[in-house]
């Protein structure tokens, strides 16, 4: 399976300090934020990685991740635009999917937990979508919102006002390779753009969306200043306990 990583938007909610860098080549504790993702799929057992960014500020990914050789990944790179949703980019990917099934990793999204046995039993089914969630205390301000039943994903909402579970959805989703056929269908929501929420529920309508709780922590650093600085502080934590 192959992957993606997400890494372009205007990152309007972490100015001043994303003027003028993009926000996953800011500092999370020792390494830019775009190492955590990079790691995360290659503990997922991943080798080849596209990377799709903005157009500002491609050259700097470029001069920091290179061919990928160093972390043995094969980058690629695209770039979107327009900061036109997450399903936007996605659908970016389709040339460099190549009728295989993907691993999509918002690029601000920092995780423990190793996805590769996950990506192992995706690669065996047939068809069909993984979305990651994870329980939170106040889910419906800034995230999706999942419905569970009966192990069942009967919803998927986007920033609702009466959240009807506490699984939030993470930046974290497997497709199958229908998932272009799907993005060609989109119409843009109400903020203009092509919501990754919308594009999960084409799966949740067909019944083959599966949710997963993700275990152990979970950031998503590039939405606040507070959530920037739990990602640092937990990192920390992290490589003070393999220190041990
Ligand atoms: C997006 C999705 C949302 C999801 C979140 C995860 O939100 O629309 O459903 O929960 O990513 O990071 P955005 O950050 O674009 O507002």
């Amino acid at each position: 399976m192959k992957g993606v990583i997400l890494a372009g938007g205007n990152a309007t909610r972490l100015r001043p300090l994303t003027w003028v860098t993009n926000k996953h080549l800011l500092p999370i504790y020792n390494k830019p934020m775009i190492f955590y993702p990079l790691e995360s799929m290659v503990r997922a057992g991943i080798k080849d990685v596209l990377i799709i960014t903005g157009p500002n500020h491609s050259g700097s990914f470029i001069n920091l991740l290179k061919s990928g050789k160093d972390f043995n990944l094969r980058l690629s790179y695209e770039i979107q635009e327009d900061a036109a949703g997450i399903a936007q980019a996605i659908g970016i990917a389709r040339d460099f999917a190549d009728s295989g099934k993907m691993l999509v990793i918002l690029g601000d999204n920092i995780f423990i937990q190793p996805l590769k046995e996950n990506v192992d039993e995706f690669e065996k089914r047939q068809k069909g979508a993984v979305v990651y969630g994870k329980h939170m205390a106040t889910v419906s301000k800034q995230y999706g919102v999942i419905e569970v039943r009966d192990g069942k994903v009967v919803s998927i909402e986007e920033k609702p006002q009466k959240p009807k579970s506490d699984i939030g959805q993470t930046g974290i989703y497997m497709y199958d390779n229908r998932v272009f056929d799907f993005i060609d269908d989109l119409k843009p929501s109400a903020r203009g753009e092509l919501e990754v929420t919308d594009l999960n529920n084409y799966y949740v309508e067909e019944g083959t969306m599966i949710c997963k709780i993700l275990k152990g922590w979970w950031v998503d650093a590039g939405t606040s200043f507070d959530e920037l600085l739990r990602a640092n502080l937990l990192v920390a934590e992290e490589i003070k306990k393999e220190k041990k």
